[in-house]
């Protein structure tokens, strides 16, 4: 595989300071190196590559399935000081979506979908950076497919850049996606999740569509609000929704 990883480095080595690429053939998790680098001190940029990985991880404690060549899994570990931290997986999501095709959208709280199947997920971890203070150590790991792959045990059976692109490469797709994550993570640094708050209506997979949730409650989606909760229209009246243990489904209509 062919990395873009030089081109990569030139654009974001000036928004980041001591910003590093790295392309590992094989571990366990990307995510779960740079929250070991991040617990033993090693807290620079880094953009972390993993051809494969033995043991991806998904949100809520599941597996994320990939294979080397089909798909793109990637960390961007940086440390960060939003004034607030809500909404930063939904900001990190328009920003993928945003630089691979306007088709995409976007389940609450992240997942990158095409038409009524996932293509990509996002994983958001945070260490604790330095002394004391708002700063912490962010690692935003992202899975996107690019070939199609067999949807063992998941609910609905997952979509693929290549259908967009049939000749899309994880290379070409990291290029896309990685300078502008950096670029969107930084504005959130600084402007929160206000600047992405239609950005995400734009691509709102659930909005006015009737959703389950895992915790039994069923109603209609509304959109989200200025702090990246989904608003969901209950028998009990309009909830907002932002517990990360709560996850959602559209329910087929
Ligand atoms: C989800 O949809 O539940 C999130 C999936 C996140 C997968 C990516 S792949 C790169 C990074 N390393 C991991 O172990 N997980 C994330």
């Amino acid at each position: 595989m062919n990395w873009p990883a030089e081109a990569i480095w030139e654009a974001v080595a000036p928004l980041l300071p001591g910003f590093t690429v790295e392309v590992l053939p094989e571990i366990d998790s990307s995510n779960s190196e740079l929250m070991r680098r991040a617990r033993a001190g090693q807290q620079d940029p880094v953009l972390l590559v993993a051809e494969s990985q033995t043991a991806g991880r998904g949100r809520l404690g599941r597996q994320w399935q990939s294979a080397a060549g089909d798909s793109l899994t990637f960390s961007l570990g940086l440390p960060l000081a939003p004034a607030d931290w809500s909404g930063l997986s939904l900001a990190v999501g328009v920003s993928v979506a945003e630089g691979l095709h306007p088709d995409l959208h976007l389940k609450w709280p992240n997942d990158v979908w095409l038409g009524d199947r996932k293509l990509g997920g996002i994983l958001i971890e945070t260490a604790s950076f330095g002394e004391a203070g708002a700063a912490r150590y962010a690692v935003i790991g992202i899975g996107l497919n690019v070939a199609a792959r067999a949807g063992t045990g998941l609910s609905t059976p997952p979509a693929a850049l290549r259908e967009l692109w049939p000749d899309a490469d994880a290379g070409t797709v990291l290029a896309k996606v990685a300078p502008r994550l950096v670029r969107d993570v930084l504005a959130f640094q600084e402007a929160g999740f206000a600047a992405f708050r239609e950005r995400f209506a734009a691509r709102d997979l659930l909005r006015g569509r009737s959703v389950s949730l895992s915790d039994g409650t069923a109603g209609t989606a509304q959109g989200v609000d200025g702090a990246g909760s989904l608003l969901v229209h209950t028998a009990a009246g309009l909830q907002a929704i932002s517990s990360s243990e709560v996850s959602v489904r559209p329910v087929a209509p």
